[in-house]
């Protein structure tokens, strides 16, 4: 069997981006019987981003209940908490030790941080944590501790499943053996990168997002509110580069979307546009958004379902596995 993985950054709720570009198809995916499927809140990570321990508990409980809404059948893959595998941290120590600092310095997240502070002419490590130099190799951690084959994820993640990779290659080199297969990066071509409002990938880091779970009212003057050219309505309109027309392809059946760029041609007004985009999207969203009410009204549920799944991969993969790397490396055995 393939093993399948992915994470999630649990900063905030998630958005339409998170759902496209990873939740909807991790689920679809996970669906084939010849897999075994990871999927998991990457809390650690998000301690990067913000120290506020209220704030990273409750958006840790709003993206599991987010992913449970979405169809994750949590007795079919593993559904887990980062955090409640500790012995993903003691195997970033073992990749700290082989990571080359010098790919850790090409690191997309960690450069625009650092061309960030050369911009404002501050020195150009200032306010930049270790923790996010470090970023790249908790990632690995999280997919090498599970010897994932396949990871999907976003356009953005892309080099850091490829320096999974490499530190993967490194270990099983220095250590002689083929500790770990090395993980393969999953991208749905399709959907890869959804635009935000303003027409710029969907980021939290752009407050341009559509909250995934956004009340009906909400999500309807989000949708009115996405950038559009000033073509006037009877106008031929161009669906390339158009982020309402890729936010309608995402939600729309190839049929659906035919029609929908029929229209663009036929001179369709941009309010119309709009009207039908959001009824595309709340027609697909409505179900999971009563599934998460239901859910995040019963928030002890989710937290024995967490744990009871991350206690039973600790017993059946990342103990055992410590064990044998631990040994592997020349550290004494535990037990
Ligand atoms: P995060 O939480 O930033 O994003 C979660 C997933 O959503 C994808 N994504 C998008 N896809 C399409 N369009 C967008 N606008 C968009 N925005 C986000 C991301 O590519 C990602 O797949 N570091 C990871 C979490 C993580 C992880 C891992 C993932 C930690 N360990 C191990 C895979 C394997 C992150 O912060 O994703």
């Amino acid at each position: 069997t393939t093993r399948v993985l992915t994470g999630i950054t649990p900063s905030g709720t998630p958005h339409l981006g998170n759902y496209v570009g990873a939740i909807r198809p991790a689920i679809a995916a996970s669906a084939a019987s010849d897999i075994e499927s990871f999927f998991f809140l990457a809390d650690l990570h998000s301690l990067i981003k913000a120290q506020e321990p209220e704030r990273t508990q409750r958006s840790t409980l709003e993206i599991a209940a987010s992913w449970l809404a979405c169809g994750l059948d949590p007795d079919k893959v593993w559904f887990y908490r980062q955090s409640d595998i500790p012995e993903t941290t003691e195997l970033m120590w073992f990749l700290t030790v082989i990571a080359s600092k010098g790919i850790l310095n090409r690191a997309h997240a960690y450069k625009a941080a650092v061309d960030k502070n050369r911009e404002e002419q501050l020195d150009e490590d200032a306010g930049i944590s270790a923790g996010l130099f470090m970023y790249p190799v908790l990632m690995a951690a999280d997919i090498l501790i599970f010897k994932a084959n396949k990871v999907p994820v976003g356009r953005d993640q892309i080099q850091h499943i490829e320096m999974a990779r490499d530190f993967a290659q490194r270990f099983n080199h220095v250590y002689g053996k083929e500790y770990f297969p090395l993980p393969e990066v999953v991208i749905d071509e399709q959907v890869a990168t959804l635009a935000g409002l303003d027409g710029r990938k969907m980021s939290k880091s752009y407050h341009n997002t559509i909250p995934l779970f956004a009340p009906r009212a909400e999500l309807k003057k989000l949708v009115f509110s996405i950038l559009t050219d000033s073509r006037a309505p009877g106008e031929p309109k161009s669906t390339e580069g158009s982020a309402l027309f890729q936010m309608y392809q995402a939600f729309a059946s190839p049929a659906q979307t035919a029609a929908f760029a029929q229209a663009f041609a036929d001179g369709i007004s941009w309010g119309d546009a709009k009207q039908q985009l959001f009824e595309r999207i709340d027609a697909e969203l409505t179900p999971l958004r009563e599934r998460y009410d239901a859910l995040m009204a019963e928030p002890e549920k989710i937290e024995a379902l967490l744990r009871r799944r991350g206690q039973q991969l600790r017993e059946q993969y990342a103990i055992p596995l410590l064990k044998e790397l631990r040994h592997a490396v020349g550290l004494r055995d535990l037990s």
